[in-house]
């Protein structure tokens, strides 16, 4: 039996914790520093994703055998480092990637580097510092609108630019390069455009082998019909209707095999999640980039398609057995809607009461930006609650959190009412 801690605290660790749960191999669950609603499946620990002393204190007094990362930023900090370079630690199995391995996600210039080198189809690109700033901008004169500027570091998010016209972009990549997003815009990959719709993909891998879990659609724009601003991710959709097997077949062939292959030629020790994040371009898988961990609102949707103990997976992921594995997914549809806080992404007001909690059927409630206040649960985040649901197919299940989503109250209320309107 296992005593495991999950590190992170939002909907996607909420929707693990929750699945995690399932497993008959777990004793018992601890979650650092976790949400008001990952306490309904493990005991919180009021300790960050980043602390990596804090972290060790908990694994030695828990006696904690796994340790599963959530979110990016503790795996580019080298949390997994951390485990193997401590006497007390390296036995103790982490899953998710070292340093080496999270730079996929860690450096736009790695991972466009990386793709080049093992032929991994992706957009045109260079990338500029602030000593090659001439090339760059003779590059930009070769491309055309829109252009895409992307900061090399992580910037949670706000790094990517996408610009309608060369004036502004030169203008741009100039205040990209003078700090615009401190150390992570120090250097700064220029893109080519491609148009197409996105889909995620994710695997669970040893490094050698892998699994591929099911698919899913996210949406990141804050207003109706993909308009107004970029959010953390509004709502997901799984399966994806265009990705059939013929298309599932390609990512698997052209991208999936060689991102793994790739890594082991490069030396990269590699175990956890790979977050594919694709475009399909008139039929063809291209990739936008790759994260590191499971994707947030998506894995609040994909966990409820997972029929297979995940546990196992995850065991399998540190272990090197991922070759014994197999997965078994629900036929089903699942989706999540995400309520979000009056005003996100911009700025919003924490603390708002939040009711009708027991209202919600048959729908899963993932906390995303909640807090527990005595008695009462309020808001404290712009993405407040994932409401997931199963259907026959994903207009069912739509309408099952849509009809969950308007029980749930709290002062500023805001979701959108069309997901799945593009496919
Ligand atoms: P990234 O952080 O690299 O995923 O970029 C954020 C978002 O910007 C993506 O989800 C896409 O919607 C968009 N984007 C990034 N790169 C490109 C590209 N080369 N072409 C078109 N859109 C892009
Ligand atoms: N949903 C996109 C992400 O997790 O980055």
């Amino acid at each position: 039996m296992l005593n495991i801690l999950l590190v992170g605290s939002g909907g996607r660790e909420h929707a693990m914790a929750w699945k995690i749960k399932q497993s008959p191999k777990v004793n018992q669950l601890f979650i650092a520093p976790g949400n008001a609603g990952t306490a309904e499946f493990g005991e919180n620990i009021a300790v960050g994703a980043t602390d990596f002393e804090a972290l060790k204190k908990v694994v030695l007094e828990k006696a904690i055998n796994l340790v599963v990362v959530g979110p990016e930023v503790p795996l580019v900090e080298g949390l997994h480092d951390f485990f193997l370079a401590d006497e007390e630690l390296k036995s103790i199995r982490v899953v998710g990637p070292q340093k080496a391995g999270a730079l996929l996600e860690g450096s736009k210039d790695f991972s466009k580097e990386f793709m080049a080198r093992h032929q991994i189809p992706t957009a045109k690109y260079q990338t500029v510092t602030a000593d090659t700033l001439e090339q760059g901008l003779a590059f930009l004169k070769t491309m055309q609108a829109p252009y895409v500027l992307k900061a090399d570091g992580l910037a949670a998010g706000k790094g990517v630019l996408i610009i309608d016209n060369l004036p502004e972009a030169e203008a741009s990549l100039k205040t990209m390069l003078d700090g615009q997003f401190g150390q992570a815009s120090s250097k700064v990959v220029i893109e080519e455009f491609l148009s197409g719709v996105e889909l995620s993909v994710f695997a669970i891998t040893d490094g050698k082998d892998y699994q591929i879990l099911p698919e899913a659609k996210d949406y990141k724009r804050i207003g109706e019909g993909d308009t107004g601003l970029n959010t953390g991710g509004m709502g997901a959709i799984s399966p994806v209707p265009f990705a059939d097997d013929a298309f599932m077949q390609k990512i698997e062939e052209r991208i999936i095999k060689p991102t793994v292959e790739g890594l082991q030629k490069d030396n990269i020790p590699y175990n956890g999640f790979i977050f594919f994040g694709l475009i399909n371009c008139g039929g063809e898988p291209y990739v936008i980039e790759y994260n590191v961990r499971m994707g947030d609102p998506e894995t609040e949707a994909v966990m409820l398609r997972i029929k297979s103990d995940f546990v196992a997976l995850l065991e399998a992921a540190a272990d090197g057995t991922m070759a014994e594995q197999s997965i078994e997914i629900d036929e089903r549809a699942a989706v999540t809607v995400m309520l979000v806080s009056g005003g996100y992404p911009g700025d919003y007001e924490n603390g708002k009461v939040m009711s009708g909690f027991d209202q919600v059927e048959n729908s899963l409630l993932f906390h995303a930006g909640t807090k527990q206040a005595g008695q009462e649960v309020v808001t404290a985040g712009g993405r407040v609650l994932a409401v997931s649901s199963y259907g026959a197919n994903r207009q069912e299940a739509l309408a099952q959190s849509y009809a969950n989503a308007e029980k749930i109250s709290f002062e500023g209320k805001y979701y959108r009412k069309d997901l799945g309107f593009d496919l």
